[in-house]
């Protein structure tokens, strides 16, 4: 798979009526490194648990995670605090989630050796940031942020729910905590998160401009294919939507959904010229086939009729199971394993800790909340 992803630096994504004009300070991450003792910038990104990972996360998220984890200092977020935003009720939905997701994140390869898995909840400290910030953010500012809108809209359009809260509206704010805490330099995020990644660039300016430099600039990292289509080919592959082929999908369950997945509707035969374009079949093949002169001649083949829709399915099915057949074995392990998931959950979150607390005191200096 390729490997070009693309990293957003100052000035490239546009400023949406920036709340903030002046320099910059505190943009040299390295040394903000090197008083943690280590040279790697830091990296810090989340997800939030509301079910099992699918192929979505991995093509969009953690299959960059990977190769990150190897030169950079990792923090990888379960942002347990933000599922409760959208999902108030569900407490057993998100206490399952936490762990399914650790689980799925371990089967896929990341490591919490080298990295740290940190529970959002178990660094109450980010909380009590997102706090002061808060105080940094205009109410109008958030009320430009387009994926929050969108957001909105969406809790707003559906049914039995108690309306937007006050904690749901904040939430960026919160992600941009979780950022700023852990001095994070890079945030590999998908595309749709790029407006929080620019208001908590906004607010570390703003906060370094008004009591002093604390916070290193991060920057954003798109990744590949930052979305991956549902199998319905309607829109993104989500779990509310149904469209999903999850990391943990046993063969026959893979089978069965790219069996269904919509090809090319102009064609009835299996000898009329197909459109490659738009078709759902090739979307997958494009992120999951490995030999790229292969996957141009199956283009070739199906443009002049040659190849079967069947064909192409199974090609692509039997792809998608050698992926995921290792993956789940891993996944089976862990999860005979518990404890090796809540070590890892635990000694992770208690290093982001460690480091949340120093950057509060220095936090609570440049802004002399103390000594009354
Ligand atoms: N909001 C992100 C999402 O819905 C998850 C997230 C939470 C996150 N905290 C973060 C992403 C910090 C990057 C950095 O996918």
């Amino acid at each position: 798979m390729g490997n070009n992803s693309m990293e957003v630096k100052e000035g490239d994504v546009s400023q949406p009526e920036s709340m903030d004009s002046g320099i910059e300070v505190c943009e040299s991450s390295s040394l903000v490194a090197a008083s943690r003792g280590d040279f790697r910038e830091r990296i810090l990104t989340g997800m939030r648990p509301s079910g099992m990972l699918h192929l979505g996360h991995y093509v969009g998220a953690l299959e960059k995670w990977l190769e990150l984890q190897k030169q950079y200092d990792c923090q990888f977020l379960i942002a347990d605090y933000q599922a409760f935003g959208d999902h108030l009720k569900e407490i057993e939905m998100i206490r399952n989630s936490v762990i399914q997701v650790a689980l799925d994140w371990l089967a896929v390869g990341l490591d919490p050796e080298k990295t740290s898995f940190v529970v959002q909840s178990y660094v109450p400290e980010s909380a009590e940031l997102t706090l002061l910030l808060s105080m940094l953010v205009p109410l109008g500012r958030l009320e430009r942020n387009p994926t929050l809108k969108e957001e909105i809209k969406k809790i707003r359009g559906g049914k039995g729910n108690d309306g937007v809260s006050v904690g749901f509206y904040t939430y960026p704010v919160s992600q941009a905590a979780d950022i700023l805490i852990s001095k994070a330099d890079v945030v590999p995020v998908g595309d749709d998160q790029l407006p929080h990644i620019e208001m908590t660039r906004e607010i570390a300016r703003k906060f370094n401009r008004t009591y002093g430099e604390v916070f290193p600039v991060p920057r954003a990292l798109v990744g590949r294919i930052p979305r991956l289509t549902g199998v319905d080919g309607k829109a993104k592959m989500s779990k509310s939507l149904g469209n999903c082929i999850y990391l943990s999908d046993e063969d026959q369950v893979v089978l069965k959904k790219v069996n269904k997945m919509y090809t090319d509707s102009t064609r009835v035969h299996a000898n009329d010229p197909g459109h490659v374009e738009g078709n759902v079949v090739f979307m997958y093949l494009e992120a999951f086939h490995r030999d790229e002169n292969e996957l141009a001649d199956f283009k070739k083949l199906y443009t002049d009729g040659k190849i079967s829709d069947g064909e192409l399915k199974r090609i692509l099915a039997s792809d998608l199971i050698t992926f995921l057949t290792p993956i789940r074995e891993k996944r089976a392990y862990y999860q005979q394993h518990p404890e090796i998931v809540r070590k890892a959950l635990k000694e992770g979150s208690m290093r982001a800790k460690e480091e949340a607390k120093e950057t509060m005191k220095e936090v609570k200096d440049a802004m002399q909340i103390t000594n009354y």
